[in-house]
């Protein structure tokens, strides 16, 4: 997800769970070629598995994107074709290809004669008025054809004339059932269902129909879920990792963050739903946001919102109260 699953996140997530896919943000293939590929695709090997996003059109350039992904080490290649923005619909990709399914399938094979990681394909259920089932039958049956054989399906439809992508992310109602229908029109495929799944339960109850549950909003903004993934989803033996746990274990990697010349918030801004709905959560919250994001904050600014959300302090009064 775009500015939130970016190389810090992922490696707090893959404290949580060390079996559930995470994935980039969405990088366009232009950016891997041109782009400093350091900053764009440099990751932590404690991530993997983890998938890159690609966005883009071309085939040959992301197929030239796709082999640079694999040798950077990633474990799956995704193309967007779900993402609704302006600037997307500019250069023609992201949700608008869900109309063109020929060149999302020449993409896929272009990919897949250069890697040898799965390459998979994250769409909507539909795009304006070319939403009915059969042609997210037509679209999914085109593209598998070229070898495609994951889809990550959003649950809803994209409005591309009019609606912003948060909007697009909220208005279209979502569409559960729409997805169920195509896994079981399609058993040979493997269809992950996304969009709007909030808890565990949930989750496993889509998977008496589906393949997989893909989960955004929710794992962001209530990390703590994934904690309970491995044992409930994947049939994993070891309790969840007490909050505590993840967050010293998280200590080192911020410290060499630090010393490497980043800013604490960069990773502590992903942290901050990891005590939802516990008592101090807002005292934990609040002191991350307010402290970290000031140059040259250390890592006891990360140590006392531990000791604060673990209740072994007091939380200090709020910043502007005690300036
Ligand atoms: C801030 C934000 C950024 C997103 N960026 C991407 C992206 O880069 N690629 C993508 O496929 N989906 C992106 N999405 C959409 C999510 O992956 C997901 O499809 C959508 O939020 C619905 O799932 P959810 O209800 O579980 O969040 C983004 C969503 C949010 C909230």
């Amino acid at each position: 997800m775009m500015d939130w699953t970016d190389l810090h996140c992922r490696y707090f997530h893959r404290l949580l769970t060390r079996r559930a896919l995470l994935y980039t943000e969405m990088v366009t293939a232009d950016a891997v070629l041109h782009g400093d590929r350091t900053r764009l695709l440099g990751f932590s090997p404690q991530e993997h598995p983890v998938a890159l996003q690609l966005g883009g059109s071309d085939p040959a350039k992301l197929a030239q994107a796709a082999a640079i992904g694999e040798v950077e080490g990633y474990d799956e290649i995704n193309l967007n074709v779900g993402c609704p923005s302006d600037r997307v619909q500019e250069g023609r990709f992201g949700a608008c290809l869900m109309a063109e399914p020929a060149l999302v399938a020449r993409a896929v094979e272009a990919m897949r004669t250069r890697v040898t990681v799965p390459v998979t394909v994250k769409c909507r259920i539909g795009i304006d008025d070319q939403d009915s089932e059969a042609d997210l039958e037509r679209f999914v049956r085109t593209v598998a054809a070229a070898g495609c054989s994951t889809f990550i399906v959003h649950a809803r439809k994209a409005w591309l004339e009019g609606l912003s992508p948060k909007a697009n992310r909220e208005v279209p109602p979502l569409d559960h059932a729409r997805v169920h229908r195509l896994k079981a029109a399609h058993p040979e495929v493997e269809i992950i269902i996304n969009g709007g799944i909030t808890s565990l339960d949930e989750a496993l109850a889509h998977l008496d129909h589906v393949d997989g549950v893909a989960l955004g909003r929710a794992a962001y903004q209530n990390p703590y879920l994934l904690a309970e993934v491995d044992r409930r989803l994947f049939g994993e033996r070891q309790s969840p990792p007490p909050r505590g746990d993840v967050l010293e274990a998280l200590i080192p990697y911020a410290e060499r963050h630090l010393r490497a010349g980043g800013r604490l918030n960069n990773v502590t801004r992903h942290i901050l739903g990891l005590y939802h709905g516990r008592p101090r959560a807002r005292a934990f919250r609040r002191h991350l946001s307010e402290r970290a994001p000031r140059s040259g904050a250390g890592i006891d600014v990360l140590l006392e919102a531990i000791r604060i959300a673990e209740g072994e302090a007091e939380a200090p009064p709020a910043l502007a109260a005690a300036e």
